[in-house]
């Protein structure tokens, strides 16, 4: 690998900035920005007019450029660049998680075929080092689990709502205004950017290629009153957690969703653009990684770190999904806990309860307002996602371990099947 890096870069946002400044800022590495690729020339911008071009080629076909950051935001047009240059032989950095999470397994195959390295350590938990400590330590045993806090403006936005009684609205905007959100926030609070990242984390720690589409995620727009005076009497607080769990030996879970936490979890005390992962085996037991998960910093900082990493040649083994003998497959026939809050009784019939434990009909602010807590598996939330969003329904993990399907059950729906 070369010693001396001449960077093309691919957007000049929040993390694109940050990059830039943080590498002026590093007297470590040789590594300097020749051109930078934009959509809106117009835009004021704090460089010099010369490191501007809005032609992709001017990079992709620059044989001075020995590596390519690719920070912009359209996923289509963002895979489009990484796979052209990674083809004509340059390696590449990205943080763009929905871009990986939906072409992880073209990536990997084209990495493999032209010998070139794709690094995405920015993509998932901003500042946490996840992706590497997945690869390179964790790659002895099954882990039990892999979850957290992988969106920062959703767990900002519950921090102000939560600790602070600001509303909902004004705390997303000022999640804007910090460079915490995505373009569309919809991706932030509906639960689907922590859901890409979930996805990405589940290649190096289980070597699963999980498909978006075929992962829960439920995020935290419907957040009530109602539902935070019920955690606050409990002596709870809500997170939305990314989840991945160990099932059956050769089985994981994945799903998206906001959680009960109390006092003991050790992600209460992770706030505002704080991201937080867990990680669960059998021998190191439970280690947690905390760190901010957004912001042009800390995010730039981990595409620095990928950078400095490729200066050695480093590349992603992915070892897990290249192990012959361990073979791991996602699955949805699990079983959680789950708190609902409805409104109707056509509300409550869209849920097909194995079991419950709690059942109160009442009304708050002279509305009816009613919950259940109880038994219900992935594969019906995942059936009645569609419909959830519509209703006034609010949808909390109570943080119970998630149980695999009984024998019974499988025998049952396997004849059903017939
Ligand atoms: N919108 C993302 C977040 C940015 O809030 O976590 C970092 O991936």
């Amino acid at each position: 690998m070369t010693s001396h890096l001449k960077i093309g870069l691919f957007g000049f946002g929040c993390v694109g900035q940050g990059l830039y400044d943080i590498l002026n800022h590093n007297d470590y590495l040789t590594a300097e920005v020749v051109k930078i690729c934009i959509k809106h020339p117009q835009k004021p911008r704090s460089l010099s007019k010369e490191f501007f071009t809005t032609q992709k080629q001017d990079i992709l076909q620059n044989p001075e450029i020995n590596l390519v950051v690719e920070l912009i935001d359209n996923a289509e047009e963002a895979f489009e660049i990484v796979a052209e240059a990674l083809k004509n032989g340059k390696n590449v950095v990205t943080a763009n998680k929905k871009m990986l999470a939906e072409h992880l397994p073209e990536l990997v195959a084209i990495q493999q075929e032209y010998g070139t390295s794709l690094l995405y350590e920015a993509s998932a938990c901003g500042s946490i080092p996840i992706i590497r400590t997945l690869e390179e330590y964790y790659n002895n045993e099954l882990l039990f689990s892999v979850k957290g806090i992988f969106n920062g403006s959703s767990n900002y936005i519950l921090t102000k709502v939560i600790q602070e009684n600001q509303t909902y609205e004004n705390a997303l905007l000022k999640a804007q205004e910090l460079g915490f959100a995505e373009t569309d926030p919809t991706l932030d609070v509906g639960g689907f950017d922590p859901k890409y990242k979930l996805c990405i984390l589940a290649l190096h720690a289980y070597g699963i290629f999980a498909k978006p589409e075929e992962v829960f995620n439920y995020g935290i727009q419907s957040l009530s009153e109602q539902d935070l005076k019920f955690a606050k009497e409990k002596g709870y607080k809500i997170k939305l957690i990314a989840q991945s769990q160990k099932i059956q030996e050769n089985q994981v879970a994945l799903l998206v969703m906001p959680q009960f936490v109390d006092a003991s979890h050790p992600l209460y005390h992770t706030e505002n653009e704080f991201n937080g992962v867990i990680v669960e085996a059998a021998f190191s037991q439970r280690q947690t990684f905390i760190g901010k998960g957004a912001g042009g910093h800390p995010t730039g900082s981990a595409v620095l770190s990928d950078i400095s990493a490729l200066l050695y040649g480093y590349r992603y083994e992915y070892k897990k999904l290249h192990n012959a003998t361990r073979k791991v497959s996602n699955t949805s026939k699990v079983l959680l806990e789950v708190y609902v809050r409805y409104q109707t009784q056509e509300d409550f019939e869209l849920f097909d309860f194995e079991e419950i434990t709690e059942k109160y009909n009442g009304n708050f602010n002279g509305e009816n307002s009613n919950y259940v807590i109880g038994k219900i598996s992935l594969e019906n939330l995942l059936e009645i996602k569609p419909e959830l969003l519509k209703r006034n329904i609010f949808i909390v993990n109570t943080g119970k371990d998630l149980v695999f399907f009984s024998k019974e059950k499988i025998e049952k729906m396997e004849l059903t099947e017939i």
